[in-house]
């Protein structure tokens, strides 16, 4: 099949990935709808990423989009209007799939970054926010664009704005239904940056290299800790994560002993200054 072929795309060809430097290159793929999810490309996603969780051939995943969209959103005609006339059990199991991939990879196993090639609407703030560091191309376009077409920004995207960005922003955002380039998503915090496109793979696999050099126990646990402490007191916070630290011991214990004793005691490293060598770790 050609990108743009009119032919109903296959469900199992909705998402593309590949394992390259032990990263998982994971892509919408169905440029020819500008990678809106539909309910195939849904249930194809969360097939792909429980295939892809616990494999040790990677350590960080990547969510791309194939041609010029990351994702525009939500399928209007296969996830809103097909669904909606298949009755209420057709869209709530539409929404299942939907918001069950994004929850998974709110707290995937491995890191995973959002490398926003193109444009990204609606519902694809939901992945968007799902992915734990987020790239984008400068000439990459962000909107909550459901104002434009008569609905709220629902399956979550206005909870992804009022979490990355300030409550005026928020809500010019979601009222006005104009879009944001690449820069200005970096500016407001929807992405930790934005790079000229030809520069966006590099920077990400440059991100991702770094990301492999950590520690892998520690990196699940600072991601999952980031998410939870948001919405918690001070005191729960504290208390959660002396909890999380003694869970990731008994995953790995000797890793923060290894690092140490490069420290202190081999004087191979600072801290301060990069990741212990974890190769040496068990030698
Ligand atoms: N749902 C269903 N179909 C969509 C879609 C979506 N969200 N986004 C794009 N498509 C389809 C178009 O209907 C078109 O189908 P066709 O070839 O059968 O006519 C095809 O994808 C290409 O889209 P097109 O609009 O021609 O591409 P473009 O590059 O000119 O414009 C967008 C790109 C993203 C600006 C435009 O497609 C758009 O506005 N999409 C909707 C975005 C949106 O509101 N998403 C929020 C959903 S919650």
């Amino acid at each position: 099949m050609t990108a743009q072929s009119p032919i109903e795309r296959a469900e199992a060809d909705t998402v593309a990935y590949e394992i390259r430097d032990n990263v998982a290159w994971v892509k919408f793929n169905r440029p020819e709808k500008r990678n809106c999810m539909s309910p195939k490309l849904n249930r194809r996603m969360g097939e792909v990423l429980d295939e892809l969780e616990f494999r040790d051939d990677f350590g960080v995943l990547v969510l791309s989009g194939e041609g010029s969209a990351w994702s525009a959103g939500m399928d209007l005609k296969e996830y809103f209007r097909e669904n909606e006339a298949k009755g209420l059990g057709a869209t709530r199991g539409a929404q299942r799939e939907a918001y069950g991939w994004w929850r998974r990879l709110r707290w995937y196993q491995k890191p995973t970054i959002a490398m926003v090639n193109g444009w990204c609407f609606g519902g694809g703030y939901g992945p968007l926010f799902a992915c734990d560091l987020a790239f984008c191309a400068d000439d990459a376009q962000f909107g909550l664009s459901e104002i434009n077409w008569g609905i709220l920004p629902g399956g979550g995207a206005s909870k992804v704005a009022v979490e990355l960005l300030s409550f005026r922003r928020a809500m010019y955002h979601a009222m006005m239904g104009e879009n944001v380039d690449g820069k200005t998503a970096a500016d407001w915090g929807l992405v930790n940056e934005s790079v000229p496109a030809a520069q966006l793979e590099a920077r990400v696999a440059e991100v991702a290299k770094v990301l492999l050099g950590k520690n892998a126990v520690a990196l699940k646990a600072t991601k999952d800790a980031i998410r939870r402490v948001r919405i918690m007191s001070y005191d729960d916070a504290e208390d959660y994560l002396i909890r999380a630290q003694e869970a990731a011991n008994s995953y790995d214990n000797e890793g923060r002993k290894e690092g140490i004793k490069q420290f202190i005691d081999d004087k191979t490293f600072k801290p301060g200054l990069g990741a212990y060598d974890l190769s040496k770790q068990g030698a």
